[in-house]
């Protein structure tokens, strides 16, 4: 029996996703900047970046959250990868679906990752377990801007993690049909990650793989970044991101900056994906294709933290149904604009419920 064989008799998933776990905090700010500032300053030594991303400890996130009024705060579980998956299991209940990265465990036995993920039937067999707090991301809501802080809690086990189940981890990767990765904040992870993929690729080679890298991950791409591009066979980017990365590939000045990208990866039909306010752009070695929708108005969108990961169970809802031809690629494109679009319009995911009519709509 070959391997390929051995993998068909067992019980396969539709996409299993890698990524960090975190708890969610989502807060309004109304009063002075400079007691924001104040925390910020004494803790990091350096200023906020008003509408950016910044790494800080723990007991950082903890002052900010106690300037906040409660009522003001949302908690839910999060991470890029995580959004995802809680997202397509709303969209498609019919998946297989699995998660590899590691738990924390919440304070007090509140609300927790692990929980959200089981609720919604996504396999959790592997996932690690840690016993110090989880990833943490508030997102600090002021004047029209958002600003992330970031604790990385538990997440900073995951390099260790893969290492160590390293064999059982190939495996699991290799039962899928698509695996969906996104950033880590640490440097070891993508140099395990990387040698963790190609394992799977070499036992399962039509595994597909794709990569949202995010803002982090594109600003400063390790070589192992830029190898884990190279591998997937769908690449994720807004219009940012795709500046950032194209520039580190060697792309100047704007131009053909998708063809670029295109020509590091080695897949054998790779897809860059440009994510805009009014639709998405499909760059393929084949042609260009532009994928409209309708654009909202800034006040019309109400939250819209892990849009571009709704964006992303949208796009697999459909990559999942079949072999991935043109046709299917336009359909997921479709289908992630009209969900990230009705999650911009609701907070957090209170409006996944509608996941599953919006998909079979759009499907039938
Ligand atoms: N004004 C808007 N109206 C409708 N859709 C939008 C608008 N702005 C962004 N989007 C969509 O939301 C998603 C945002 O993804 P991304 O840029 O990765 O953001 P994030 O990483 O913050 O979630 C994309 O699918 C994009 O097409
Ligand atoms: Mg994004």
């Amino acid at each position: 029996m070959t391997q390929g064989e051995r993998f068909d008799r067992l019980d396969r998933f539709d996409v299993v996703g890698v990524g960090a776990l975190n708890l969610d905090y989502l807060a309004a700010w109304s009063g002075p900047r400079d007691r924001v500032e104040a925390v910020v300053n004494s803790a990091v030594g350096s200023p906020v970046g008003w509408g950016s991303e910044a790494a800080v400890e723990e007991n950082v996130v903890r002052r900010l959250l106690d300037l906040v009024n409660p009522a003001d705060v949302t908690v839910s579980a999060g991470g890029s990868t995580f959004n995802m998956v809680y997202a397509l299991a709303h969209a498609r209940p019919d998946l297989a679906l699995g998660y590899v990265g590691v738990a924390g465990s919440s304070p007090e036995g509140g609300f927790s990752a692990m929980d959200a993920l089981g609720r919604v039937g996504v396999d959790v067999t592997v996932v690690g377990r840690s016993p110090r707090l989880p990833g943490v991301c508030l997102a600090l809501g002021h004047d029209g801007d958002r600003t992330l802080f970031t604790h990385i809690g538990a997440n900073s086990e995951t390099a260790q993690y893969l290492e160590q189940r390293f064999d059982e981890l190939v495996e699991y990767l290799a039962r899928a049909r698509i695996v969906h990765v996104t950033s880590f904040l640490d440097p070891e992870t993508p140099k395990v990650l990387l040698r963790l993929l190609t394992a799977a690729r070499s036992v399962r080679p039509d595994l597909v793989v794709t990569l949202d890298p995010g803002h982090v991950w594109c600003a400063d791409p390790s070589p192992e970044i830029l190898s884990l591009v190279a591998l997937a066979d769908y690449l994720l980017l807004n219009r940012a991101e795709l500046g950032l990365l194209a520039g580190r590939v060697g792309a100047v000045g704007g131009e053909d900056e998708a063809g670029a990208l295109l020509r590091t990866m080695v897949t054998p039909r790779p897809i860059v994906l440009v994510k805009l306010p009014d639709g998405v752009v499909l760059y393929q070695t084949a042609g260009t294709q532009l994928v409209g929708h309708k654009m909202l108005a800034p006040d019309e969108v109400v939250d819209s933290t892990g849009a571009g990961d709704v964006f992303a169970a949208g796009l697999l809802a459909m990559l999942v149904a079949g072999s991935p031809g043109p046709h299917e690629v336009e359909l997921g494109a479709q289908l992630g604009l009209t969900l990230a679009r009705h999650k911009l319009r609701h907070l957090g995911s209170r409006g996944h419920a509608a996941f599953g009519a919006l998909t079979q709509e759009l499907g039938s």
